[in-house]
């Protein structure tokens, strides 16, 4: 049996006031464990939500239909006590904002130690040396003092190792990473990437990289999935995707890069409660046909990766 994490026909709607709001439709995907996959798209495009939904993290007004396959088990259809014996141990999230994940009134390494003394019922001498490994895994030169440090005294970088530390104590199988490097400067945010380079290695984990930064996936991801308005629009190898991505979309994204051509995407991303008919990305594109705004496009299979595209068919 393989590590790998199906996901079939995931669908993920939530109620509001406004009307339904159809943050994911019917993705069909696979992770393949041992890899790096990248999660990419611009704001809005069901990143969060579709990550989240591997551990049931949404939010109470959502629906979710589909199944989540992990070892044969279908993950939706676990209950809360089954599923926390797989969050954290089996597969560890690792949230967008590590002030919010922090509790301000402990220590790091109360923080750090907790899971892992819950899970592995360990006592508090073998949880505190486990937390300063931990640390030291993670390039804390006084992994000491760190663990007795309160958030607040370390530096945004340090905040962010010291996530991916308490994310990972219990050396999870699949590591789900959300904007690890959003809102840090840029020196943080190479630290950061580096940390992410070296996750790979320090806990032997899979991992999915739900990212706005292209550099870094391009940089430490072996697979991309490309999401517009919940739909998956290109897959495949990092290499490909964005060497020679095919999607209009995907083009459109790496065109949009600073150190590439700089060219914003014209438009905005379509109202999730309104979705256009045929295919997503139509109203914004410029290579477009009379069956684009008609009929949607399957994924399929083009010069080694996946793309949802009319131009392809
Ligand atoms: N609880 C909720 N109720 C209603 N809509 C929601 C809820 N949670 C998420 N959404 C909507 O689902 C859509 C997808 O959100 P998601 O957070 O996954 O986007 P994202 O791709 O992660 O964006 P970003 O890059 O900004 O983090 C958005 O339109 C968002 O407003
Ligand atoms: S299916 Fe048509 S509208 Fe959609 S991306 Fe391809 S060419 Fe553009
Ligand atoms: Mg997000």
């Amino acid at each position: 049996m393989d590590n790998n994490v199906y996901l079939k026909d995931v669908t993920i709607s939530f109620k509001t006031k406004a009307g339904t709001v159809h943050a994911v439709n019917h993705v069909d995907m696979t992770f393949n464990s041992g890899e790096i996959t990248g999660m990419i798209g611009e704001t809005g495009s069901g990143k969060s939500v579709l990550g989240m939904s591997v551990l049931r993290l949404l939010a109470a007004n959502s629906l979710i239909t589909g199944s989540i396959i992990y070892k044969n088990i279908d993950l939706l259809q676990l209950t809360e006590k089954e599923l926390n014996q797989i969050r954290g141990k089996i597969i560890s999230f690792i949230p967008q904002n590590p002030d919010a994940a922090f509790d301000p009134t402990m220590t790091i390494g109360k923080q750090i130690i907790e899971g892992y003394r819950y899970h592995d019922k360990k006592t508090k001498t073998a949880g505190i040396s486990h937390g300063i490994g931990q640390l030291q895994n993670y390039s804390f030169h006084e992994p000491q003092k760190t663990f007795n440090s309160y958030p607040f005294q370390l530096s945004g970088g340090m905040r962010q190792r010291a996530l991916c530390a308490m994310s990972t104590t219990l050396s999870p199988e699949w590591i789900l990473a959300d904007e690890p490097t959003k809102g840090l400067d840029a020196i943080i945010r190479q630290e950061v990437s580096q940390v992410f380079q070296d996750l790979k290695k320090i806990t032997n984990s899979s991992i999915i990289l739900i990212t706005h930064d292209l550099r870094l996936a391009q940089r430490i991801c072996d697979t991309v999935l490309v999401l517009y308005a919940g739909t998956v629009l290109e897959q495949g190898p990092a290499g490909k995707i964005f060497d020679e991505p095919l999607h209009p979309y995907t083009c459109g994204l790496i065109d949009a890069q600073p150190h590439k051509k700089l060219l914003p995407l014209s438009g905005m991303p379509p109202s999730l409660i309104d979705l256009p008919t045929g295919c997503k990305f139509h109203p914004r594109c410029s290579c477009r046909k009379d069956i684009c705004c008609l009929t949607e496009p399957a994924l399929q299979e083009v010069n080694g990766r996946w793309v949802r595209c009319w131009k392809y068919a």
